[in-house]
């Protein structure tokens, strides 16, 4: 079921997601939800805010934007009540964008390596290190369980350059090709 995309100004944008158990009811029919909205809206990571959940749950597919000699260094991962434990290396930009915030992308700098521990969707638990484009969206799909969007995370001239535009997604003054929910409509 294609599930409605939270846009940029719904205030569980900004909430910090609480962790959930195993017990969640219907987990595994929401990460189905959750897998068939992000392809539609041709995404590489979706968050549980994102879909008007609250919880510290979220889905990644790296492997989609590889080249095909690099596909093997991509993931393709559920990451439930995750920890992020340590960043390291040299932050380096990067052009983000978000499915709750469309027609807009900017250069948001971030430490190369991450170190992750979470569960996955059989609530087996993983401690791993992940770095360049896998750090990179996981970091972003991080922050969104944390209530951070990369917006906040652009240069302060960018950030001025881009207010309008983020007035209208809140508005809902804008089409996307996939459906969203606006706070006023
Ligand atoms: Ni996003």
């Amino acid at each position: 079921m294609i599930l409605p995309i939270f846009a940029y100004g719904q205030p569980i944008l900004k909430k910090k997601a609480k962790d959930i158990d195993a017990e969640f009811p219907e987990l595994n029919i929401l990460i189905n939800n959750m897998w068939e909205t992000m392809y539609l809206a041709h995404g590489v990571g979706l968050a549980a805010p994102q879909i008007g959940l609250s919880i510290r749950l979220f889905i990644i597919d790296t492997i989609q934007v590889l080249d095909e000699e690099k596909k093997s260094e991509g993931i393709k991962k559920v990451f439930i009540n995750a920890l992020i434990v340590e960043e390291t290396g040299d932050f380096w930009p990067y052009e983000e964008g978000c499915l709750s915030i469309p027609n807009l992308t900017g250069d948001v700098d971030r430490p190369q390596k991450v170190r992750i521990q979470y569960f996955d969707e059989n609530f087996i638990k993983h401690d791993e290190i992940y770095e360049g484009i896998n750090a990179r969206v996981i970091q972003h799909e991080y922050d969104h369980i944390e209530g951070i969007l990369f917006v906040e995370k652009l240069k302060p001239l960018k950030r001025k350059l881009i207010q309008r535009k983020l007035a209208d997604i809140k508005a809902g003054n804008i089409t996307s090709e996939y459906k969203m929910k606006f706070v006023r409509v």
